[in-house]
């Protein structure tokens, strides 16, 4: 991997955060069976993964497919990270896999359609937002000097997971290739049942009322700050701590952007990905 910053390497045109995974095992993935039961989520980062991975084991769980796992980090491990127990091929299925990749990293297996990928999206002004406040806690990620530096390193790509705009581009232009559900983290805010719903749908789980019931009352955000689950930061032994609960609400960027910072994020949100026709809810 070539070093880029003293906390960013960047391998195959991806920025990853230093000390976390490596070149070989990254390239490992390229040979990684992916079975026809698998569930990957893939997410930008401070899209909600963590939200998200909390309802797809809740699901799983309850239609009685998963042993249960004191930590959401073991039942759904991030595949790009060389950490915790990594028996992968013993697992049961289904296996739950969690992912910031971009397609060309991914085991190129996904492609056969039939393992099942969910893929979630966020508006860029908020997760700018959320990745600022994550990275100044986050010990390893560079802790921003302001916001506008922030935001001009992650308007260009120079943050771990390399640019939004890239990464949401490829994923959407490369979707008919996969078996893929788009969910938005501000749909999942304005009808959490409904993206439960939808959730259960496409991995065609049929659960009762009252279980979807039990996976949106799991899902809340004061639930999930509480749950050492779900909630990393009860997770000292793990590399990616931080507080990922944090406000759990649309808009706040307003509270932080320039009316100039915003027009940027929109000028380049139509320049980069005008051609896409994405519908982003901003406050
Ligand atoms: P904020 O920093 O804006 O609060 P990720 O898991 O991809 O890192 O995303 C983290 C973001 O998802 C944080 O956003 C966090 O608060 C939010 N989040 C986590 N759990 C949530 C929940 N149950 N409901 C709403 N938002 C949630």
């Amino acid at each position: 991997m070539e070093k880029v910053t003293e906390f960013l390497c960047c391998y195959k045109n991806y920025n990853f955060a230093v000390g976390l995974t490596t070149a070989e095992y990254i390239d490992s993935l390229q040979s990684f069976e992916v079975r026809d039961s698998d569930i990957f989520l893939v997410t930008y980062a401070k899209s909600g993964t963590i939200w998200t991975q909390q309802i797809i084991i809740s699901i799983c769980e309850l239609a009685g497919e998963l042993n249960e796992n004191p930590k959401n980090w073991n039942q759904m491990p991030w595949l790009e990270y060389p950490v915790g127990e990594q028996e992968y091929t013993t697992r049961p299925s289904p296996r739950l896999f969690t992912s910031h990749l971009t397609p060309a990293l991914l085991p190129p297996g996904l492609k056969k359609k039939k393992a099942k990928i969910i893929y979630v999206m966020r508006n860029p002004k908020d997760i700018a937002v959320s990745y600022y406040h994550f990275s100044s806690e986050c010990s390893h990620l560079e802790t921003p000097t302001s916001i506008e530096h922030f935001l001009q390193q992650y308007l260009k790509g120079n943050v771990a997971g390399s640019s939004w705009f890239d990464h949401v581009r490829d994923w959407r232009s490369n979707k008919d290739q996969y078996n893929i559900l788009f969910l938005s983290y501000e749909d999942m805010i304005l009808d959490l049942k409904g993206a439960v719903k939808k959730v259960c749908s496409f991995l065609g789980k049929n659960l009762s009322e009252a279980a979807v019931e039990q996976v949106v009352e799991k899902a809340t955000f004061k639930n999930m700050k509480n749950d050492p689950k779900a909630n990393y930061e009860f997770e000292p032994q793990q590399k990616i701590q931080g507080n990922f609960m944090r406000k759990g609400q649309i808009g706040d960027w307003k509270n932080l952007l320039t009316a100039e910072q915003s027009q940027e994020v929109d000028r380049l949100l139509q320049e980069k990905l005008g051609d896409l026709s994405l519908k982003f809810i901003w406050e």
